[in-house]
């Protein structure tokens, strides 16, 4: 259409000027020329292309076409995250070199070891803002400045984004009734409690919590692990900063469900070991209200035997009178 329309107009101008025919031409064999260059790299690089080998897979290689198509990236091509799949396979197999953004933050992960860090920082390209959160989270630090592996990056807690869905999708792995499990692949693991001096009860303690027992009968209402903690911006509980941090800011975390929530009240919520006193009093008052229970049962008990008895032998000493 356009080229045509550019045509005929360069036909027009020739009629009146000789020289302005050139030029047009020119522009013309550029615009064709360039067309064809974009479909023969983008035949190359779409997603059908990487699919055609992909699909039949086994294992962790396979990519499934239906779920790739129905998540929230199934719009993209595979090399606008895998811009340099290796391999010989791959071969002319590539997207866009890499950006600053996107080497800079594919470094910060390294110690994570993963098979396609340039993939798994892609994200920052269009989520940049929580790249950012993230990377001054504890958890951002643990891999980019402890480089250690044992802290999530992105893909920890999403999945691999291929089978991302939209909240509340019951696939998203932060869909609120999936949060516990999600942080909880992490927060359970003895090895890491032990290593980063947790209360090794942070999940028993949440999950036998008034909270967690409401989350898990599907009360909406209830708080997961980021309702208190947060989720892209984590800091450590002792830090100022963190939701949980002061008792200032537990008023406002708290206060977000319970209007009015006082100093007392935000206390009333931690995952640490019931403290031995209070071990020994909880077990003390459940033998104490058991004790009183069983007293009065009993009493009652031989109290109406001793009135049955009464009212029996008295009905009895009236019939003989
Ligand atoms: C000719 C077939 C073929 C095509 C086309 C193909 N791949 Fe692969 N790909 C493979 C094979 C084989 C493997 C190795 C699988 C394994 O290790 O189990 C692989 C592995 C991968 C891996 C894992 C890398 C690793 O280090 O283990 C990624 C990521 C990948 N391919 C992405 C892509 C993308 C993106 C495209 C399209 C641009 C693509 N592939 C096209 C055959 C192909
Ligand atoms: C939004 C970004 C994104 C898109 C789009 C994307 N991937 Fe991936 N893919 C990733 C990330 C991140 C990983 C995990 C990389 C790792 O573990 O090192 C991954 C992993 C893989 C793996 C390796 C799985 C394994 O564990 O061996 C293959 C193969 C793969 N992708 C193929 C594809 C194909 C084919 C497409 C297109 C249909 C595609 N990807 C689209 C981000 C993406
Ligand atoms: C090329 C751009 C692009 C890249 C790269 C990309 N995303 Fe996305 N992502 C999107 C778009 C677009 C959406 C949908 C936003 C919407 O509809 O509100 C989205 C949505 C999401 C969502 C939200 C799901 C929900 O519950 O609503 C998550 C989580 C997500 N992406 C994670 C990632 C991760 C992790 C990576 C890197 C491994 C990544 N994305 C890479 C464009 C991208
Ligand atoms: C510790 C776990 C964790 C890590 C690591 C993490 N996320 Fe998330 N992400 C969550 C949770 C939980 C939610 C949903 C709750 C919320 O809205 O904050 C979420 C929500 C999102 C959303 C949807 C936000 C919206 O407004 O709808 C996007 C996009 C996203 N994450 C991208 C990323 C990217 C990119 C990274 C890596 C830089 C990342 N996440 C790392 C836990 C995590
Ligand atoms: C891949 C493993 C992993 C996942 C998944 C994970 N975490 Fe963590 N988390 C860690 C590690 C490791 C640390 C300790 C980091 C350090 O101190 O260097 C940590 C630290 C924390 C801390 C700080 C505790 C303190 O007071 O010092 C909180 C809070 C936390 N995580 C909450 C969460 C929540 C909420 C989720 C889910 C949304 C989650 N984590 C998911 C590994 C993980
Ligand atoms: C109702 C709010 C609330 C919820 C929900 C919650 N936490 Fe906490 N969390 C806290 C508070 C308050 C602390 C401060 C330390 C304490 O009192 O145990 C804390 C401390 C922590 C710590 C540090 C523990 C330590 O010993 O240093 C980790 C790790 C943690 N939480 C993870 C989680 C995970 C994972 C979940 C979800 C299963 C979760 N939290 C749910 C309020 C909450
Ligand atoms: C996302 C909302 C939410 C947040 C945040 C939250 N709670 Fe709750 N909390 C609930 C719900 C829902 C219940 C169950 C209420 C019921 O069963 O009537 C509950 C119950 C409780 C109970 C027992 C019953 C009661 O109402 O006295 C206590 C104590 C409590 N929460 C303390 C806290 C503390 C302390 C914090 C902050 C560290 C907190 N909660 C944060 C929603 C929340």
């Amino acid at each position: 259409m356009v080229p045509m329309g550019l045509f005929r107009i360069t036909i027009k101008q020739y009629r009146l000027k000789g020289v302005r025919m050139r030029l047009r031409l020119n522009v013309l064999f550029l615009m064709l020329f360039t067309f064809l260059l974009a479909t023969t790299a983008g035949a190359a690089t779409d997603a059908a292309t990487c699919l055609s080998c992909h699909e039949s897979m086994e294992g962790a290689a396979k990519v499934s076409k239906d779920k790739y198509e129905k998540s929230v990236h199934g719009s993209f091509d595979c090399v606008t995250c895998h811009m340099a799949p290796k391999g010989a396979q791959h071969t002319g197999l590539t997207g866009a070199a890499p950006d600053k953004a996107v080497k800079d933050f594919a470094a910060a992960i390294a110690p994570k070891g993963l098979k396609d860090p340039l993939a798994a920082a892609a994200c920052v390209g269009c989520h940049p803002d929580k790249v950012e959160e993230y990377k001054g989270s504890i958890h951002g630090q643990n891999v980019i400045v402890k480089k250690s592996s044992d802290g999530p990056v992105c893909i920890n807690c999403h999945g691999i984004p291929h089978y991302i869905e939209k909240r509340p999708s019951m696939a998203s792995k932060v869909y609120l009734f999936n949060i516990v499990e999600t942080c909880g692949k992490c927060h359970e693991e003895k090895h890491i409690t032990e290593k980063y001096g947790f209360s090794p009860l942070v999940m028993e303690r949440y999950k036998e919590s008034f909270h967690g027992r409401k989350l898990k009968l599907g009360h909406s209402g209830a708080p997961s692990c980021a309702s208190c903690h947060g989720s892209h911006a984590i800091v450590s509980t002792k830090d100022p900063k963190s939701p949980v941090g002061s008792v200032e800011n537990k008023k406002k975390t708290c206060g977000k469900c319970h209007p009015g929530a006082t100093e007392k009240f935000v206390a009333a919520i931690t995952h640490k070991p019931l403290h031995p006193v209070a071990h020994f009093a909880e077990i003390a008052l459940i033998i104490l209200t058991v004790g009183t229970f069983m007293f009065i049962i009993t009493h009652v008990l031989l109290d109406i035997f001793a009135d049955i008895r009464k009212r029996l032998f008295r009905k009895g000493g009236d019939h003989h009178d």
